[in-house]
């Protein structure tokens, strides 16, 4: 165990008056989770908006109501390289995972090999399409893809609230959109999912899920207040290594697991959350300024490729929540998260494979191969980019480049 300053991969820190707002909603009833409610669906414009307890219950409850749609339609279309709650969510509605593989250079599905053309395509209910990092993924594009296969685009912005693609906000490009409010996210309320739609029709099939939701309990939300009094002191660098050095805690890992609670939002939550419009635009700020900066600085760096690389447009530049760098080799990659964890430089690896490689689940065209999701799983990393990384911090990592190109 080192006892050392170690930057945490992504964070949006949460403070002692932001806990204490919580407690105090604990004890105000709903009026606090509508408050919430009614100021996401003003910030998105939108004409539905519901609240869970985590972003893969919003996304299992948004295609359980698609289910009560279209009963005859059983496939949902992944990524072959995202976050494995996705498939455990897909699961978990009581539906098959269809996977389609990535693009190395923008994280998004590689069109050019797409499994859906347009015609009619009959077991496919919806297709997720993730904005990963925050990297915005291109809907209009998968929208022109699908063309007439009946298929529902799925937004899963659970990394991108707040981010802009052009003038408009990621998630309100879906049939729905959902975002996730958990740890390490663009902001958090420790655990948590928003579903936003336009549809009327999708909205009342969703409201029907929800009122089959127990309610939260008051263990439920002491519960959470104690995981916030942990997250607020334990994100700080000068902590974070205490964390991390918990095998049992899991920090990092992606697990799949399609046995996970789905709840409603709790009192305490929104109460935490008060003042979140702020407190997201200044985290957004930082990041995308930090973005900028490592964009620049790893332009001397032959063996790293940032996504997006550097253009000259810093509006076009999206405030990510970690930069996501492909390493030229896996043995450079692995050379350089060693580095990285010994000084606690906050570097991690992304998800640990493909999703056709998870155990236990399986995919409609799971033999495939999925080059794109292989090549992601073995070389990329992710750099930090929130407001706790200093200059001292930068120059630590770039010397810790310097001596990994070396090797
Ligand atoms: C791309 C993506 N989708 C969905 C989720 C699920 O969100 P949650 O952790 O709130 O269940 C995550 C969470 O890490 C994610 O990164």
């Amino acid at each position: 165990m080192r006892i050392q300053r170690t930057l945490p991969p992504a964070a949006a820190p949460i403070a002692a008056d932001d806990i204490c707002k919580g407690f105090h909603a604990l004890f105000s009833g709903n009026a606090e989770v509508e408050n919430f409610r009614a100021e996401v669906q003003n910030y998105f414009q939108t004409k539905h908006c519901f609240l869970l307890s985590s972003g893969k219950a919003a996304l299992t409850v948004i295609l359980r109501a698609l289910k009560r749609i279209c009963p005859e339609r059983d496939e949902v279309l992944i990524p072959s390289f995202t976050c494995y709650s996705v498939p455990s969510a897909v699961v978990r509605a009581g539906l098959k995972v269809r996977l389609a593989d990535v693009s190395p250079e923008t994280l998004d599905y590689d069109f050019s090999g797409f499994p859906v053309h347009s015609g009619h395509d009959e077991r496919l209910l919806a297709v997720v399409c993730p904005h990963l990092f925050g990297l915005p993924a291109d809907i209009m594009r998968m929208r022109r893809t699908l063309n007439d296969s009946g298929a529902v685009v799925i937004e899963d912005a659970a990394q991108a609230m707040g981010t802009k693609h052009g003038d408009r906000l990621l998630g309100t490009f879906g049939d729905a959109g959902f975002f996730s409010l958990g740890r390490g996210k663009a902001f958090t309320a420790v655990e948590g999912g928003i579903i936003i739609t336009g549809s009327k029709r999708l909205a009342a099939e969703i409201e029907n899920c929800m009122q089959a939701l127990n309610p939260n309990t008051a263990g439920d939300g002491f519960r959470l207040a104690a995981y916030a009094l942990a997250l607020s002191i334990l994100t700080w660098p000068a902590f974070f290594w205490l964390p991390k050095a918990m095998p049992g805690l899991k920090l990092g890992e992606t697990l799949y697991n399609p046995d996970f609670p789905i709840k409603r939002f709790s009192s305490f939550q929104a109460g935490l959350a008060r003042g979140w419009q702020n407190r997201l635009a200044a985290f957004q700020a930082v990041r995308k300024k930090n973005v900028l900066a490592w964009q620049k600085d790893l332009a001397r760096f032959s063996w790293l490729t940032p996504i997006p690389e550097r253009n000259n447009s810093a509006a076009e530049t999206p405030p990510l929540i970690r930069l996501p760098v492909m390493v030229q080799s896996t043995d450079l990659r692995d050379a350089l998260l060693k580095a990285s964890d010994a000084h606690g430089l906050g570097i991690m690896p992304s998800y640990p494979g493909a999703v056709n490689g998870i155990a236990g689940l399986q995919c409609v065209n799971g033999p495939d191969n999925f080059t794109g999701a292989d090549k992601c799983a073995a070389r990329l990393v992710t750099f930090p980019v929130h407001g706790f990384v200093t200059r001292r911090d930068r120059q630590k990592i770039l010397a810790c480049l310097e001596e990994t190109g070396k090797s």
